[in-house]
């Protein structure tokens, strides 16, 4: 068989799993790995075929996500790497409903420390002293050989003493990192890492006001002229590498809600290829900063104005947002029933049952883990109000925090912050409970 005819059979093979014809698929596959032109072709159909067990999970169609691996495996001799096993072990034990895995976290969130060089008005983390310790450093070396991402967060990472060392071992392992800083401590050392740095990096830098008031008044001990010559040093150093994003990150609030325009032209001025617009969370800080209807709709109809604009001129810059359009009465409507949904369910739901295709509402708890201060363990940052605290942290992955939270959502026992905080916070939330990405 030819070239032209194999990628025929090809075509024909996928279209079998995705129409649910598993068993000629199995077929198939028998018959295209006697091919003489199959060899080397074996880590792209894995490839593709993860993305199709992903998508099938991703639609709850669990049942025909098993069925998939099932034929995965039957190319296992092509399956190299610990990264790739692990993947398609998470997607068949997040079918099968497990509750303890085997399979490690994909997606990490690492808070190293709440030591922070600034006092942001919205921001409580440098009150609470925290430095991640070495047994939680070390947990997160043993993850890296399987990790997809990482994100790391603060207070201010780059103050963190083993960041750069991290930061290293993560590039070596080609993981995509991001770094959420306010940037006034980003130096030569690092841009030379991140230069070096195999695999995807982005770097996050907050900035809620573009004009040296606004800035200093957010971003208290901050020096915003300080802070335009570390983007320029950053610009200067980095070349424009495809495996490098700079992205800027706003807290929409009262003080900053009408430079909206501004910081989208500051943005890309600078040379930023993404912005995030944050809702402020609810805090006893700030107070007078949290935005009325009126003001957050005017925020919100700016951003999607600039996201549709963007959407349509690709290579511009690419807008994103947590914040979402109020009115009162029915988002108060919504989460009633939302609450009384979750009532019928602690009665109905029986155990998971793969049979039943049934509607997990967060695949989060399976591929995600955020890992916070004081062995505060849980799928997202934002995902618990008080956050759950771990015993032993030599398991986070499989200790009570992620436990409780699979088992929760495969009993539909919703926790609260999902349908009060979480279910109304926007499309990147959205995406997180609908993928587990
Ligand atoms: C806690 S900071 C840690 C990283 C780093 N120090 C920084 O400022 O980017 C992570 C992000 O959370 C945002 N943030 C802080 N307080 C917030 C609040 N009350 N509501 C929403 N976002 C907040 C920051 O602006 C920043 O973008
Ligand atoms: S720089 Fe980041 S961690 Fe520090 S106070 Fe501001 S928001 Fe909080
Ligand atoms: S729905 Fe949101 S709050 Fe709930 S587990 Fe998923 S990510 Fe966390």
């Amino acid at each position: 068989m030819n070239q032209i005819e194999t990628e025929i059979k090809l075509k024909e093979f996928y279209k079998l799993i995705k129409t649910y014809s598993f068993q000629e698929a199995s077929e198939k596959a028998g018959e295209l790995m006697k091919c003489g032109s199959f060899d080397g072709q074996g880590k792209q159909i894995i490839g593709v075929l993860i993305d199709i067990a992903s998508k099938f999970n991703e639609d709850r169609k669990h049942k025909e996500a098993i069925e998939t691996v099932k034929i995965i495996n039957q190319f296992k001799d092509y399956i190299k790497d610990k990264k790739t096993e692990n993947i398609i072990l998470n997607e068949l034990e997040l079918a099968e409903g497990r509750i303890k895995l085997l399979s490690k976290p994909r997606f990490l969130q690492v808070v190293l420390t709440t030591m922070c060089n600034l006092d942001c008005i919205m921001c409580g983390l440098p009150q609470a002293y925290y430095v991640m310790p070495d047994s939680i450093k070390e947990s997160i070396t043993g993850y890296m050989p399987y990790l997809e991402s990482v994100i790391w967060q603060g207070g201010e990472p780059l103050l963190y003493k083993g960041f750069k060392d991290l930061f290293k071992t993560a590039g070596l392992y080609g993981i995509e990192q991001t770094v959420t800083t306010n940037g006034l401590l980003v130096d030569e050392e690092i841009l030379e890492i991140i230069e070096n740095t195999q695999g995807m990096i982005h770097l996050d830098i907050s900035i809620d006001g573009i004009d040296e008031a606004t800035y200093a008044k957010i971003r208290r001990k901050g020096n915003f002229n300080a802070l335009l010559k570390k983007i320029d040093l950053i610009n200067k150093t980095i070349t424009k590498k495809k495996s490098f994003m700079l992205g800027m990150q706003s807290v929409v609030m009262k003080s900053n809600y009408k430079q909206i325009d501004r910081m989208v032209e500051f943005a890309i001025e600078k040379g930023f290829s993404k912005i995030l617009f944050q809702r402020l969370f609810p805090s006893y800080l700030a107070k007078d900063e949290g935005l009325n209807d009126e003001e957050n709709n005017f925020a919100v109809s700016k951003i999607n104005e600039y996201r549709e604009r963007f959407e349509k001129q690709q290579m511009i810059i690419n807008i994103d947002s947590n914040i979402e359009y109020v009115n009162k009465e029915s988002a108060c409507a919504e989460i009633h029933k939302d609450e009384s949904q979750v009532c019928e369910k602690q009665i109905d739901l029986s155990l998971h049952d793969t049979n039943k295709n049934n509607d997990i509402f967060c695949l989060a708890p399976w591929k995600r883990m955020f890992i916070g201060r004081e062995n505060i363990v849980m799928p997202v940052c934002h995902c618990d109000v008080d956050g759950i605290k771990v015993d032993d942290v030599c398991d986070l992955w499989n200790g009570k925090g992620m436990i409780d939270f699979r088992k929760r959502l495969l009993e539909g026992r919703l926790p609260e912050q999902c349908v009060t905080f979480c279910k109304t916070s926007g499309d990147c939330f959205e995406r997180i409970r609908k993928t587990g990405k």
